[in-house]
């Protein structure tokens, strides 16, 4: 598959583990991935937009009321452009919000504006990624579609190792690239099947 003008929109929320969308932003930028960065508000306290601006070649995204450049509102526009949404690390709370239909920022109004494929990389403490809240609303999104990578066992902020520690950006890259193609398939026989339908109705005539 040729990842060439595919655009990954990158939600960063606010966990510790923020740093590591640096490195998942800079391994999509380098397989030819278009990147478009979206991060909360609360995730300005982990990494700053500077460095992710600079690795993903665009300008980062916060706020939804931010005039957008054309007469579209931003988080529909970038939700039309994205081929894949994801959401990496995801905190306990965006999970929460997306479960739940709350959409008071720009990261949920896109993915909601969206029809893109949406894969999420959880990372939080051992206890809340167990809580079961979070994973009543981990099942509510897999029901729906969106496909969770990780968390996976790793030291951990508070200190010991346990489950909680981002996925690999390695493997989340992997994830991201056999999604694309499964829905390039996905697409191709879809325009197959309609071709074919087209002709038999012509032979119909
Ligand atoms: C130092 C620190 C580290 C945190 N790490 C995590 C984390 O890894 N996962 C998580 O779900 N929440 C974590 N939190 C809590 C979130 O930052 C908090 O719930 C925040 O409001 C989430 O905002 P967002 O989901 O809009 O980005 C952390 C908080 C602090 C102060």
């Amino acid at each position: 598959m040729s990842a060439a003008r595919k655009t990954v929109i990158v939600g960063i929320t606010a966990s510790i583990a923020a740093y590591k969308a640096c490195e998942i932003v800079n391994l999509l930028q380098k397989n030819s991935f278009d990147v478009r960065v979206i991060m909360t508000k609360d995730a300005l306290e982990f990494v700053t937009p500077l460095t992710l601006q600079t690795l993903s070649g665009s300008k980062v995204l916060t706020d939804i009321f931010e005039p957008a450049d054309r007469w579209s509102p931003v988080h529909t526009s970038l939700a039309d452009s994205a081929s894949l949404i994801l959401i990496a690390p995801a905190t306990a709370n965006v999970i929460g919000r997306l479960a739940n239909g709350i959409c008071d920022d720009l990261l949920t109004c896109v993915v909601y504006a969206s029809r893109a494929p949406v894969l999420i990389a959880p990372a939080m403490n051992e206890n809340m990624y167990n809580h079961k809240v979070v994973m009543g609303n981990i099942a509510k999104l897999e029901k729906i579609g969106y496909r969770f990578i990780g968390p996976v066992k790793g030291r951990l902020a508070c200190g010991h190792d346990a489950i909680g520690h981002i996925a690999p950006a390695a493997e989340i890259i992997k994830e991201v690239k056999k999604i694309l193609s499964a829905s390039a398939d996905k697409s191709q026989s879809a325009g197959g099947l309609r071709r074919i339908r087209r002709s038999s109705r012509s032979n119909e005539r």
